[in-house]
């Protein structure tokens, strides 16, 4: 691979960028500065650019915790989108692995990675996906079991069985569990059973789940146990 798209895939700079920094003489390989960004180079060459050692990573992976307001959407004429909230420089090839409704937040991963994307969303995967919600009208044991026996829509759109758990302290409050992604899933569901979803946050997709510590609006890159987790 020619070393400028080694530097740009591991998230260097722009083509331009990392080749003037290489022009420069800020990069060598196995030790050797090296001024040519044509030059072919191996993933597991020892680069460094300004005395750093580069890790190649083919693809990257982001843990975002959505805010309401945006979009699921690499880009849209007249609403912020979840990309918006990354910096223009790490916007490149990235898209938002499913969809959280604009009004939604919580775990929403940002990838390039359209494997990883499509493994994840397949409906054959059945992957479980875990919500907090909070409703207008306290939730009962029989949604419960409505959910359980997977609910119907008056349209005949059927959803597979999923876990409805009901705060003890707060009947309003209750963590959904389902294993599909279709459009305004946890939202049709309540609503079958006669609430409404006021507040809807993701807390997890398969074994990942949201970092407490991430506010609102912020990303962080996933670690390689929390990749690990998702390749599996
Ligand atoms: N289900 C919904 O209804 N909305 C979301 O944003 C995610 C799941």
């Amino acid at each position: 691979m020619r070393l400028d798209r080694y530097l740009t895939a591991s998230r260097m700079g722009s083509r331009s960028e990392v080749k003037n920094m290489i022009r420069k003489g800020s990069v060598s390989v196995n030790g050797i500065t090296v001024k040519d960004p044509s030059v072919n180079i191996k993933t597991d060459d020892d680069v460094t650019a300004n005395g750093r050692k580069v890790l190649y990573r083919e693809h990257v992976y982001y843990m975002l915790n959505k805010p309401a307001g945006y979009l699921s959407a690499t880009e849209d004429n007249a609403d912020r989108t979840v990309l918006d909230l990354f910096p223009a420089g790490l916007r490149k090839g990235l898209f938002p692995v499913g969809r959280l409704d604009k009004d939604s937040v919580g775990l929403l991963i940002i990838t390039d990675d359209g494997a990883m994307a499509h493994k994840l969303m397949s409906p054959k995967n059945h992957i479980a996906k875990s919500y907090l919600i909070h409703t207008d009208i306290p939730l009962s044991k029989e949604d419960s079991c409505a959910f359980s026996e997977g609910i119907v829509l008056s349209d005949g759109t059927k959803y597979r069985s999923a876990a409805l758990e009901i705060s003890a302290d707060d009947p309003t409050r209750a963590i959904v569990t389902i294993t599909e992604g279709k459009y305004h899933q946890v939202k049709r569901m309540t609503e079958r059973c006669g609430k409404k979803v006021l507040y809807l946050k993701r807390l997890s997709v398969g074994e990942l789940k949201l970092d407490p510590d991430l506010q609102e609006g912020m990303f962080r890159e996933l670690t390689s146990d929390e990749i690990e987790m998702l390749s599996k």
